[in-house]
């Protein structure tokens, strides 16, 4: 895994999906190595490991008490940040309205919000935290498209710093990942760009994506391609970005030498105040070796 990366997770029931997510916190303990950044999740605190992972679960349940503490549980944040988290993920406006504002109840398991909203207020809980790992397990129970598409929408604009892992449900919502990854019984069975996985028609994943039918085959195969070839853009300036960069670091080099061999052969003319102290050493040692050698003459 990169910094700054979607994973979209897939496979059927009974793949390991959860199980992953379980490892990932060590609510297991993994029997292989998971690390973050090169380091072995083994090896870091639990608490310090959970504090720094976000998770939106399938059916995420809030406490009971306020608004506010469901957001900030440590009372951490001040208000202004608190409302633009709840700005962020569109739900200011139903906050607002309410009398009691942040002080706002929250019923038992959260029963006052549907579970699209239950889900943002997780993700506004998610933005507040900074974290920059989140993982998130799709919910299965319908979520309306529209609730569906806000929620999709900000985790590409608010998180996209992140490295988000999406266990997904419905194949729609992790076309335009960066990676995707099949399980099957355990095993990691792919793991590449969907577009990459699509190319191989007798693969676990396109045999998923086929069997949402023709029309919806093709349209997913278009958000793929077109989310690829902007990858491949990106990649392509950051190569161009990088050679201009090292044309650059070469130029300047280059006139460092030119400077050092000016200042070698005593033409001071093109060296600045800057280079004035190393000027002065450098005649110093050339006086101080002209009398050594008329000494020794
Ligand atoms: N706590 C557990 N103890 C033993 N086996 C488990 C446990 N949890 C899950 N499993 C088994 O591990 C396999 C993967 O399950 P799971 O990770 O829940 O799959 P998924 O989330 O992909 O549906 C299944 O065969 C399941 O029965
Ligand atoms: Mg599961």
């Amino acid at each position: 895994m990169y910094h700054i990366q979607h994973i979209g997770i897939v496979g059927r029931t009974g793949a390991g999906k959860s199980s992953l997510i379980a490892s990932i916190f060590r609510l297991v303990e993994p029997q292989g190595v998971i690390t973050i950044d090169g380091i072995p999740t083994s090896t870091i605190s639990l608490p310090h490991l959970r504090t720094n992972l976000s998770i939106i679960p399938q059916d995420p349940v809030l406490f009971t008490g306020s608004l506010r503490m469901n957001l900030d549980p440590f009372q951490r944040c001040p208000d202004d940040r608190l409302w633009q988290a709840l700005a962020d993920v569109q739900l200011s406006n139903t906050v607002k309205h309410n009398p009691q504002k942040l002080e706002m109840n929250v019923g038992v398991g959260g029963s006052n919000f549907s579970l699209g909203q239950r889900q943002l207020i997780c993700l506004a809980r998610a933005l507040l935290r900074e974290n920059l790992i989140l993982i998130l397990d799709e919910a299965t129970a319908s979520v309306d498209p529209q609730m569906d598409a806000l929620i999709q929408h900000t985790l590409h604009s608010k998180f996209d710093h992140c490295v988000v892992i999406t266990v997904a449900h419905r194949l729609n919502t992790i076309m335009d990942s960066n990676k995707v990854m099949v399980l099957d019984g355990g095993q990691v069975v792919e793991f590449d760009h969907p577009y990459n996985l699509l190319q191989n028609s007798g693969g676990a994943f396109s045999n998923f994506v086929s069997q949402l039918g023709p029309t919806e085959a093709k349209r997913l195969g278009q958000v793929a391609y077109e989310r690829y070839q902007r990858i491949q853009e990106v990649q392509t300036t950051k190569t161009d970005e990088k050679q201009l960069e090292q044309n650059q670091l070469e130029n300047d080099l280059v006139v460092k030498d030119d400077e050092l061999e000016e200042l070698n052969g005593y033409v001071y003319s093109k060296s600045s105040c800057c280079d004035l102290p190393f000027v002065i050493c450098h005649l110093y040692q050339h006086l101080l070796m002209t009398a050594f050698v008329l000494g020794t003459v």
